[in-house]
């Protein structure tokens, strides 16, 4: 039996559920439950937050998942990748309010900015030689400049209508992402084989639909 952690409820779950029965795996679907098996393949799945899915499957409580590469990145774990997945693709973004008078990159010199990707964020600033300060929050990004706690955000933007709804202005793209397939190094034999059928599986998914 392999396990396999996805999102339990955000961007990434629906594609993530898709993908898992396109690949001919069935299992019932109880929105209550945090965990269900596979009536047809050797698959028990896990519904987490996605911030925890990295470290779940570095620690082998989960064998497998299926994460954002924002996350996966940010928090240090790319060497978890086996795969790019092609679906749920965003980017994190820099937003400002939209009645700013934005320029360029070095207006954000000093000011505040509210974020959950602290680590991809300070890479890119200090990359373009900006200086700013970065707080750390974990959700609810978009209503920090309303309500006075930074100046900008970095935040995931998809079809970019948080941002319109929250009076912001994308100004700066700081990273591409999209899903990807995750897996512990150490999986027994019997998993890496269960894996290897999945994989199979998922590229006749991908090729189905090119
Ligand atoms: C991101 C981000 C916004 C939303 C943007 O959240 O924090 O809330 O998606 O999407 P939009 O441009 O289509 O409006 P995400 O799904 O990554 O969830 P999380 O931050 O709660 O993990
Ligand atoms: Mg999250
Ligand atoms: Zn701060």
């Amino acid at each position: 039996m392999l396990r396999i952690a996805i999102q339990k409820s955000g961007r990434l779950s629906e594609d993530s559920l898709k993908l898992i029965k396109e690949c001919g795996i069935s299992f019932i679907n109880s929105s209550l439950k945090l965990k269900t098996e596979s009536t047809n393949f050797p698959l028990e799945i896990l519904y987490l937050r996605d911030d925890d899915i990295p470290g779940y499957v570095a620690d082998g409580v989960a064998d497998i998942g299926i994460v954002g590469e924002n996350v996966l990145v940010e928090e240090g774990m790319q060497h978890l990748a086996v795969e790019q997945l092609g679906f749920s693709k965003c980017r994190l973004s820099l937003a400002v309010p939209k009645g700013d008078n934005y320029q360029d990159i070095s207006d954000l010199n000093g000011k505040n900015i509210a974020t959950s990707y602290p680590k991809l964020l300070q890479a890119y600033l200090s990359e373009k030689g900006v200086e700013a300060h970065i707080h750390t929050i974990s959700g609810s990004v978009e209503i920090a400049p309303s309500i006075g706690l930074a100046d900008a955000i970095c935040d995931i933007v998809s079809s970019g209508s948080t941002l319109i709804s929250n009076g912001l202005k994308e100004v700066e793209r700081v990273f591409k992402s999209q899903a990807v397939l995750i897996a512990n190094k150490e999986l027994s034999e019997e998993k890496r084989q269960i894996l290897e059928k999945l994989l199979f599986r998922i590229h006749a998914v991908q090729r189905a639909q090119r």
